[in-house]
């Protein structure tokens, strides 16, 4: 079976990370790319992976480029090019450096790979990933951008730490754009199958569902020198897979909502299937009136940064 290609644009932390989780689970041959100003950087790292591989055992062609003639005709593009925060900064104070990176890092794509499903991961997410469909002019179905797989990872593992239980049994959905609006749904978690309401009171709830809000943050705090990096690359690479493998996974992803939840055309985290056609069906929930006016304060969150970049 002919390997898939997968490419990543911006060889950081984020970026050798999944190339790390990726080729590790042999979904594909990766190219890293950063910017000609790295030089080697993106071939020493791709030729350390390599030299993991005959110990940990995969199968994967990893490569190491300042080129994007060497990802042409890739059929995933990964695009975490970009700076990543710093204490006290907000995703939203990344928007002008990065749109303007987004937006080249995605003429490339274009002209290199225009038959690609494009997975954004850069901040501030949803206005970018608006960003790189706007330049690339590909199918919304083919560009999505990488944040609810991640989000609901801190928010399953913040239930498994409460009630002491394995994360593999705890399931949670969540809704919005990947800032501090994002909405978890408590009311879609669920352990073993049991409503995670029916173990965990509403105050105690409130306080996982800000942890998980701030999760981004707690890291950047911790770190100082950046953000979060295993657990993005982690979620990205089950992005990569549900799509090379075309699992047709439920998960949430930022996809463009137009009729879908009455958004009018921006990308926002819901529930979508990923698979092989990139996001195949976008998931529509009744919402409680609740979590539909948090919902639509996310929503508006994000309009008003895609009005700004617009503007800049
Ligand atoms: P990093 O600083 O470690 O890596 C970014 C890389 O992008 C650098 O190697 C840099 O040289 C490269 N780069 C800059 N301009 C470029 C260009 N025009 N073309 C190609 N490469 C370019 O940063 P890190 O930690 O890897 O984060 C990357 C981005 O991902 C940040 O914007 C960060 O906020 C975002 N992020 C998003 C998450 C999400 O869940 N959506 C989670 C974690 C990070
Ligand atoms: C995170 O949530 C910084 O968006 C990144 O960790």
């Amino acid at each position: 079976m002919k390997r898939s290609k997968i490419s990543i644009i911006g060889a950081g932390n984020v970026g050798a990370t999944t190339a790390h989780w990726c080729a590790a689970a042999e979904l594909g041959n990766i190219v890293l790319l950063d910017i000609p100003q790295t030089e080697g950087m993106p071939r020493g790292k791709a030729l350390d992976l390599m030299e993991a591989s005959p110990i940990v055992g995969f199968d994967a062609q990893v490569t190491g480029t300042n080129s994007y003639e060497d990802t042409a005709d890739s059929d995933v593009v990964v695009i975490t090019a970009g700076l990543p925060r710093k204490p006290g900064m907000s995703r939203d104070d990344l928007l002008e450096t990065n749109a303007k990176i987004a937006g080249a890092v995605a003429g490339e794509v274009k002209r290199t790979s225009p038959r690609a499903i494009v997975i954004v991961v850069s901040n501030p997410l949803d206005a970018l990933t608006q960003r790189v469909l706007q330049v690339t002019g590909f199918s919304p179905q083919r560009v999505m951008g990488q944040a609810g797989v991640l989000d609901t990872a801190r928010f399953r593992t913040f239930l498994a730490m409460e009630l002491g239980v394995s994360v593999e049994d705890v399931s949670a959905m969540l809704l919005g754009g990947h800032g501090d609006t994002m909405v978890p749904l408590a009311s879609c978690a669920s352990v073993g199958g049991i409503p995670a309401t029916r173990l965990i009171g509403p105050g105690r709830m409130e306080e996982i569902v800000e942890r998980t809000r701030a999760g981004g943050a707690e890291i950047v705090g911790l770190l100082k020198t950046g953000g979060a990096y295993y657990a993005p690359a982690a979620a990205t690479t089950q992005m990569v897979e549900a799509i090379v493998r075309d699992k047709k996974r439920l998960i949430p992803c930022s996809a463009y909502c137009d009729t879908e939840y009455g958004v009018g055309g921006y990308y926002v985290g819901v529930p979508v299937i990923l698979g092989a056609a990139g996001i195949e069906r976008i998931i529509e929930l009744d919402l409680t009136d609740a979590e539909r006016a948090e919902f639509q304060k996310s929503v508006d969150a994000v309009k008003s940064l895609v009005e700004t970049m617009s503007r800049e």
